[in-house]
């Protein structure tokens, strides 16, 4: 009966064709240092669950941020499990992510045909550093705040840009409930959006052109 079920549905979706395409595909025999795309785009699943249950309790304002986060770890059911994940998720990501970069730019992965795939992983990595900055202020403590006062300082010493680049980061001249805002609408919005986006097109290039196999000695 299920049996059936599916072969009607697949008839009209031809779902297996997708999922022989996706999971399915020639691989040449590769290693552990393969896997670091995959586990990185298994956290970056991770932070999107995670941080959409954080959002059900965390308020972004100034008066409330910090104090949701206190109600987050100590009044919340597996809040501070979620928290948790959350926070060394987004380590991790940073860690898995650049691995992956070392390990394609070792490989030489990055060369004909699959120029654009390294190319939106450039993009992955600056959005992902991007997910930890503006990520780093919403708990507004101490920490946070200075350490967001010091980067866009240092994003305010750029030549002729820095100043405009550094009121635009912070909503003005200093860090205000309009910097957490702004910061909070960047982190869950802005950010994930633009890597959603070029996953699109960094996974589709690994589909389309196939995975490279290690270099030899004789190449
Ligand atoms: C959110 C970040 C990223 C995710 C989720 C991701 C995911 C993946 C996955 C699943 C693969 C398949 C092969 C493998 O896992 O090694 C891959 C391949 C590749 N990625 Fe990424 N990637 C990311 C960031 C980057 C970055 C930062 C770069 C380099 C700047 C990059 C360059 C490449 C290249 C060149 C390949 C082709 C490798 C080959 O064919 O051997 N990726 N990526």
């Amino acid at each position: 009966m299920a049996e059936k079920v599916l072969s009607w549905v697949d008839e009209r979706l031809g779902l297996t064709g997708v999922y022989n395409l996706i999971f399915d595909r020639k691989v040449p025999k590769v290693n552990w240092w393969f896997t670091l795309g995959s586990a990185t785009l298994f956290l970056f699943f991770l932070q999107i669950v995670t941080g959409v249950f954080l959002t059900v309790y965390y308020v972004p304002s100034p008066d409330h941020a910090y104090d949701s986060i206190q109600y987050i770890m100590n009044g919340v059911t597996f809040g501070w499990l979620i928290r948790g994940i959350h926070h060394w998720g987004a380590s991790l990501m940073v860690v898995f992510v650049f691995a992956h970069m070392l390990r394609t730019f070792f490989m030489a992965a990055y060369k004909f045909p699959r120029e654009i795939t390294w190319f939106t992983g450039v993009f992955l990595l600056l959005s992902t550093v991007g997910m930890g900055f503006t990520g780093y202020l919403l708990p507004w403590n101490q920490r946070a705040y200075w350490a967001t006062t010091v980067g866009t300082e240092i994003a305010g010493t750029m030549p002729l840009v820095g100043g405009f680049i550094e009121r635009v980061l912070r909503g003005g001249n200093d860090l205000s409930a309009v910097t957490l805002a702004r910061f909070f609408a960047v982190h869950i919005w802005f950010f994930p959006a633009i890597i959603a986006g070029l996953l699109a097109i960094h996974l589709y290039l690994v589909i389309r052109i196939g995975i490279s196999a290690p270099p030899k000695r004789d190449e």
